[in-house]
């Protein structure tokens, strides 16, 4: 069987430990495996399957011999790092947003939109996070019902921004516990002027604000879907709007999904069927014994949960649905190696001739 080279860009991160566990416990054969990240983390000693592997800081000559990376370091890096490792012969699934909306560049959910891998030139994107648990829910709907319009509502966990937000959070809720002054460095976005606490409180801002007064996080789920759904980032046969909040929850996001279907005739029942049905996502949805997704409980596990779902009472063929998931891993980490098993088992771990070169 033939085995690969693996290197993990941004390894010691939120998502970068847990792709090393999904890569442990993924059908990719792994002949040796390179753990990258900056300065700051190289030295550090981390175990893959029983082996330990340093880290190293990443340099464009750390991809020299590598044939697949997993990248989550973030946008800069990405941009950075990537064409480098493409040019040396490395396939690259990057989790950042650098190259999402690349028309290059395909945007794969392995349940939804797999057979877009084999149009690759050297770089995958994983959606984000909130994108991610959203279309594999839709999807089995879409295929069999049509969609004409959807309009979501996030609540997302404090990880969702990093491994820095998550602590800032637990002490912020320390603090707060205490009686203390909480304080705020980081959230609702690092790269904005002013900053707020995330522990008991809600912030209606995820990333920082664009057009019209939506976040980018609002604008990358709204393109990201129709470009996952439709392969076109800007189709207008299906429309999507978006609200993102940033929650009090440490891991996994929530989703209050309103969505309309162009088949009329679909029952709340076949809605539940369809989901039930398919691949990557869990039906919880007992409102009698109280049986619904929730973040605790979804920590951890790789689907997407659904539940909650039941028909507007005043417009046909309109449904409310709760989605939850784990972030860190269907929203990225398992997702991202997910997307490696299939490279692997569709032998498309190799970079063509006309490779990506931005
Ligand atoms: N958290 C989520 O739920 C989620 C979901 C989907 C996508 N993403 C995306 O995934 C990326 C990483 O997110 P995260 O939450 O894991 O962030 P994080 O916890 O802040 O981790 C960042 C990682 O990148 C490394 N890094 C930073 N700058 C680097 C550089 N210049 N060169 C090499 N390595 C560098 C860090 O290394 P050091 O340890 O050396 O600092 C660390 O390993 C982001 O682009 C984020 O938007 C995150």
């Amino acid at each position: 069987m033939k085995e690969y080279n693996v290197a993990i860009l941004g390894a010691t991160g939120a998502v970068g430990i847990r792709m090393v566990d999904q890569l442990a416990n993924s059908t990719v054969p792994v002949k040796s495996l390179k753990l990258l990240a900056s300065a700051h983390s190289a030295g550090k000693v981390m175990d893959f399957n029983g082996e330990k592997i340093t880290v190293e800081e990443t340099t464009p000559e750390s991809f020299d011999g590598v044939d697949l990376v997993l990248a989550s370091a973030g946008g800069a890096a990405s941009k950075k790092f990537l064409p480098e490792a493409v040019k040396r012969g490395a396939v690259c699934v990057d989790n950042t947003s650098a190259f999402r909306m690349d028309p290059e560049v395909p945007l794969v959910v392995p349940e939804v939109n797999p057979e877009q891998l084999k149009n690759h030139k050297g770089i995958i994107a994983n959606p984000n996070c909130s994108t991610i648990q959203m279309v594999v829910a839709l999807a089995p709907v879409f295929k069999k019902y049509g969609l004409k319009q959807v309009i979501v509502s996030t609540y997302q966990a404090a990880s969702g921004a990093g491994q820095s937000a998550l602590n800032e959070f637990y002490q912020q809720a320390k603090d707060y516990l205490e009686g203390k002054q909480m304080s705020a460095d980081i959230l609702p976005t690092a790269g904005d002027k002013k900053h707020y606490p995330l522990a008991f409180n809600l912030l209606p801002q995820i990333d920082v604000f664009e057009d019209e007064g939506y976040t980018h996080e609002e604008w990358k789920m709204i393109h990201e879907t129709k470009k996952i759904m439709l392969n076109d980032m800007d189709a207008t046969d299906l429309k999507v709007t978006a609200t993102c909040v940033r929650v009090p929850v440490p891991i996994s996001h929530g989703e209050s999904v309103y969505f309309e279907v162009e088949d009329k005739s679909a029952t709340a029942e076949d809605i539940k069927k369809t989901i039930s049905d398919a691949a990557g996502v869990t039906l919880q949805d007992d409102p009698d014994h109280q049986v619904y997704p929730q973040p605790l409980n979804a920590e951890g596990k790789r689907e997407t949960f659904a539940g909650r779902i039941r028909p507007d009472q005043e417009n046909k063929g309109c449904f409310n649905m709760w989605v939850v998931a784990d972030n860190l891993l269907k929203g990225a980490a398992w997702n991202t190696v997910e997307n490696a098993e299939r490279l692997v088992d569709e032998d498309l771990v190799k970079v063509p001739k006309n490779y990506y070169q931005k």
